[in-house]
C-alpha cells in the first residue's frame, strides 16, 4: 500500500511511519519540521519538508504519489500554544487539515485523523471514564480545532463518501517524545530523573496533592490502530486510543523514579492554568477490535530504556 504520513517526523507520526515501512508499505512523509526532527524519519521513507497549509504543493505531491491511506498527524499539538495563539492553531489544525481532507477526497485515500480524547471530553469526573458517545466539551482552542475537524470528516463521509477513521488519543507516551516542550510529562520526568534534576508535580487543585489524573497510553497502541485503519478495519469509526487506567502525576513520578533507579527530588507546584483536573477514557471499543492496551509498566520500562540509551556518556 502507499501511505502518506503527515507529521511523520514528529513523535507519534514517526512511529507510524516506521511501522508502515516495516509492514512493507511505500511511505511518503510530509512535515514542516516545526517540532519534528529528520532523525526520527525512517531511512526508506520519501520525505518532503512541506507545510500542510500549502494546499498547492501538498496537492501536487499527493496526486503524484496517490496514497491509499493518509495518516494525518501534522498539527499544532500544544494546548497552551493554542490558548496563546488560537488563530495559528486553527490555521494549522483546521485549515491545514482541510487541505489534507481535500487531497484524500481527490485521491480516494482513506484518511486517519489523530484527534484528542485527552482534551475533547473536558473534565471526566472521579470514578468515570469517557466513552466515544460522550459529547465533546472542548476547554481549549486546540480541543475546538480537533473537534471541528471531526465534524468536517463526518460531513465529507456523508456527502462525498470519504473513508475516514478518527483516533482519539489519550496521553500518548513513548520513545522519541520531545521532553523540551510543555507536553509529554513522561519524557520530561524521565529525562530530568536521568540527569538527577528535580521534577515537579503540579497540583490538581491544591499544592501538595497528587496532581492531575491522566490516561497514559503507549505509542505502540497508536501505531497498531493506524495499521489496522490502513486496512479498512476501522472505516467510519471514532475510537478512543487509551489505557482506561487513571494515573496521578505523583504516582507516575514515583514509578518512573523506581524504573530510572535514581533518587527523585519531587517538588510540588501550583495548579497550571488550563490543565484539566482529570481525563480518563474508556478503551472498551479499542480493546474489542485491537486487543488490550500495553500495560503501563511495560510501556514505561521501554520508554525509560530508550531515554537511557540516548544519554551521552
Ligand atoms: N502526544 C499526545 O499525547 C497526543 C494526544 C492526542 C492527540 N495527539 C495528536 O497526534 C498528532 C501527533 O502528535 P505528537 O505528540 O506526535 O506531536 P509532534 O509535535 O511530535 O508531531 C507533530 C508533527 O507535525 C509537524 N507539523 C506541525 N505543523 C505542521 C504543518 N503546518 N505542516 C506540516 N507539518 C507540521 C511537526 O513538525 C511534527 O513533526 C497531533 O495531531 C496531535 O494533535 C497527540
Amino acid at each position: 500500500m502507499k501511505i502518506l504520513v503527515t507529521g511523520g517526523a514528529g513523535f507519534i507520526g514517526s512511529h507510524v511511519a516506521d511501522a508502515a515501512v516495516e509492514a512493507g508499505h511505500d511511505v511518503l512523509v510530509v512535515d514542516d519540521l516545526s517540532t519534528g526532527r529528520t532523525e526520527n524519519l525512517p531511512a526508506s521513507a520519501d520525505f518532503h519538508p512541506i507545510d500542510i497549509r500549502n494546499a498547492k504543493v501538498l496537492r501536487e505531491l499527493a496526486l503524484h504519489f496517490k496514497p491509499d491511506a493518509i495518516s494525518h498527524h501534522a498539527a499544532q499539538a500544544s494546548v497552551s500554544v493554542s490558548v496563546r495563539e488560537p488563530v495559528l492553531d486553527a490555521d494549522i489544525n483546521l485549515m491545514g487539515s482541510l487541505n489534507v481532507a481535500n487531497v484524500a477526497l481527490e485521491c480516494g485515500s482513506r484518511l486517519i485523523f489523530s484527534s484528542t480524547g485527552g482534551a475533547l471530553y473536558g473534565e471526566v469526573p472521579d470514578g468515570q471514564v469517557a466513552g466515544e458517545e460522550w459529547p465533546a466539551s472542548p476547554k481549549s482552542p486546540y480541543a475546538c480545532s480537533k473537534a471541528s475537524f471531526e465534524l468536517y470528516l463526518r460531513a465529507f463521509g456523508h456527502e462525498s463518501g470519504l473513508r475516514y477513521t478518527i483516533l482519539r488519543y489519550a496521553n500518548v507516551y513513548g520513545p522519541r517524545q520531545d521532553p523540551h516542550g510543555e507536553a509529554g510529562v513522561v519524557s520530561i520526568f524521565v529525562q530530568r530523573l536521568l540527569r538527577g534534576e528535580p521534577i515537579q508535580v503540579n497540583a490538581r487543585t491544591r499544592q501538595g496533592d497528587d496532581g492531575c489524573v491522566r490516561d497514559y497510553v503507549y505509542v505502540g497502541d497508536s501505531v497498531r490502530a493506524n495499521l489496522a485503519a490502513f486496512e479498512g478495519v476501522l472505516d467510519g469509526r471514532t475510537i478512543n486510543i487509551a489505557s482506561g487506567v487513571a494515573t496521578t502525576t505523583r504516582a507516575l513520578a514515583e514509578r518512573l523514579a523506581v524504573l530510572v533507579d535514581r533518587p527523585a527530588i519531587v517538588n510540588d507546584g501550583p495548579h497550571r492554568a488550563g490543565d484539566l483536573e482529570r481525563s480518563v477514557l474508556d478503551p472498551a471499543v479499542m480493546v474489542s477490535i485491537l486487543g488490550e492496551p500495553t500495560p503501563l509498566e511495560r510501556g514505561l520500562t521501554a520508554t525509560t530504556e530508550w531515554f537511557r540509551s540516548q544519554v551521552r556518556p
